[in-house]
């Protein structure tokens, strides 16, 4: 949030022109998603069931009564509380505003999913038997609503499943307070709260933009593979792209996975399990809830690198970069992917060696594989890799092998002044 007193931006003064015309008029408007359409990717749009609004039942219908129908259908279930999130968001380019794309409603729309994201979810609402925090935001929350954890349990545990009755493949991702103890798998590994600014670019990235980059038999010997772990509903199948294992092929799912497995609120949302063992009715989190916190996540801009503060510093960033470049980063940390800039990753998976091994499986996704951490917003994350065993960008790499084992080596062969350019460079994005 942001205290400081601000002047209207454009958008600022088109959403509140919106909010006027719908309170003069008491009109309804149409009744579409808060998602913006191009967010989908043409990948998406083209997959049978998948429906990122949620379940069409509970979509609010055109037409009847005036104004609380036209904010339902904006995702906004009151004017005054959607204007006040609304105004009391970032400013443009600071952590945890919205993308400068989105239309009035889709602002609105984020705006009113921002005070869900941050909502305490309480037992009578449905909250548990089994959660880690109360709250999305309790997890994702520095430096902005939105980004990493600020605490040692927002690192949480994922573990083998086992032959319970009812069990599936694949990890559970729990805490260990979180999991009843008779369900947690033998074997057990640490991820950190990933930061979220920028995913609903990444989740509109066509399929061509990330397979392009796969090279898994290293056809042109530099070392590098790349790995896609393919997902989806029945034959159509989608580079997942989200989790440090690349299991979720969505972001509508993985919203909805994390209300079910870190909040224990049951949703349309989630694959899989629909109903659980308290005393709230399933599902516990209605479709419009669900959109207004999709909205918010996809809505969220990346953070941008930090300006240069004189002519010196751009000299000493570009040639930072240029030596990211040079010594093979960017064979995994790539600058732009399918057109979205400064991401520096390729959504692969890697196999980054031994030191990296966690002992656990993730599907296709073996015990040395990781996703390419994206390294926009780099500065603004106090810990590093998947498990937070790294407090600075140095160690990060110090732990890379494998199929970065070269561009490590050429990493700790440069010259102590070029290596400190490098990392002046990392520690601006
Ligand atoms: C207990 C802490 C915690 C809470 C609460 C939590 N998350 Fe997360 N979130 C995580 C962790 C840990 C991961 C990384 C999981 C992985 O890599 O397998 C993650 C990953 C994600 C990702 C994927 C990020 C990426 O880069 O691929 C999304 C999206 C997400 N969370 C959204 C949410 C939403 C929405 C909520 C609320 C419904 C929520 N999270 C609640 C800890 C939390
Ligand atoms: C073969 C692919 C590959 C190459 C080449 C590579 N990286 Fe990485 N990098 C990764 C993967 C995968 C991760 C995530 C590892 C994890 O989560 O534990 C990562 C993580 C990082 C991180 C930590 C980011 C975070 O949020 O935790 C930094 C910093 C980093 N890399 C910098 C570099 C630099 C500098 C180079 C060049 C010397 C480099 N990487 C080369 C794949 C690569």
């Amino acid at each position: 949030m942001n205290p400081a007193p601000r002047r209207a931006t454009g958008a600022h003064v088109e959403v509140g022109m919106l909010a006027l015309a719908l309170l003069l008029a008491g009109a309804p408007a149409r009744a579409t998603s808060p998602v913006p359409a191009a967010a989908e990717g043409p990948g998406a749009a083209a997959l049978p069931g998948y429906d990122p609004a949620g379940d069409p039942r509970e979509r609010p219908q055109p037409g009847g009564d005036g104004l609380q129908k036209a904010l339902e259908a904006l995702g906004v279930d009151d004017l005054a509380v959607g204007l006040a999130a609304f105004y009391a968001l970032p400013a443009p380019g600071e952590p945890g505003a919205p993308l400068g794309t989105l239309t009035p409603r889709q602002l609105l729309a984020f705006a009113a999913g921002q005070v869900e994201f941050a909502r305490h979810f309480t037992t009578a609402q449905g909250l548990g038997p089994h959660f880690n925090e109360p709250s999305c935001g309790s997890c994702h929350a520095l430096p902005a609503l939105g980004g990493v954890g600020s605490r040692p349990e927002h690192v949480i545990h994922v573990h083998e499943p086992n032959d319970l009755p009812g069990e599936t493949v694949g990890l559970r991702r729990q805490t260990f307070g979180a999991t009843p103890p008779e369900r947690a798998g033998p074997r057990r590994g640490r991820r950190r709260t990933p930061p979220l600014f920028g995913l609903g670019l990444l989740d509109a990235l066509p399929e061509e933009a990330i397979a392009a980059n796969a090279d898994p038999g290293d056809s042109d010997g530099d070392g590098i593979a790349g790995v896609v772990n393919r997902k989806g509903r029945g034959s159509v199948l989608r580079p997942a792209r989200f989790g440090a294992k690349c299991h979720e092929w969505n972001l509508w799912r993985f919203i909805g996975g994390a209300m079910r497995d870190e909040m224990g609120l049951t949703n349309t949302a989630a694959a899989g399990a629909q109903a659980d063992s308290d005393a709230a009715a399933d599902p516990e989190v209605d479709a419009a809830t669900m959109r207004r916190i999709d909205a918010f996540v996809r809505g969220l801009a990346p953070l941008a690198p930090r300006a240069p503060t004189d002519r010196r510093d751009r000299e000493a960033l570009a040639k930072g970069k240029a030596l990211f470049s040079a010594i093979g980063c960017v064979g995994c940390h790539r600058d732009a992917l399918g057109g979205v800039q400064g991401v520096y990753s390729d959504l692969l998976l890697h196999d980054l060696g031994p030191g990296l091994d966690a002992g656990l499986d993730d599907g296709p996704a073996k015990a040395r594989f990781w996703r390419t951490a994206p390294l926009w917003g780099l500065r603004h994350r106090p810990r590093l890799l998947h498990d937070e065993r790294a407090t600075d960008p140095a160690a990060a790499v110090g732990w890379h092998d494998g199929e970065a084992a070269k561009p490590k080596a050429r990493f700790l062969a440069l010259p102590e002044r070029e290596r400190r350019t490098l990392l002046t460079f990392l520690s601006s994005l």
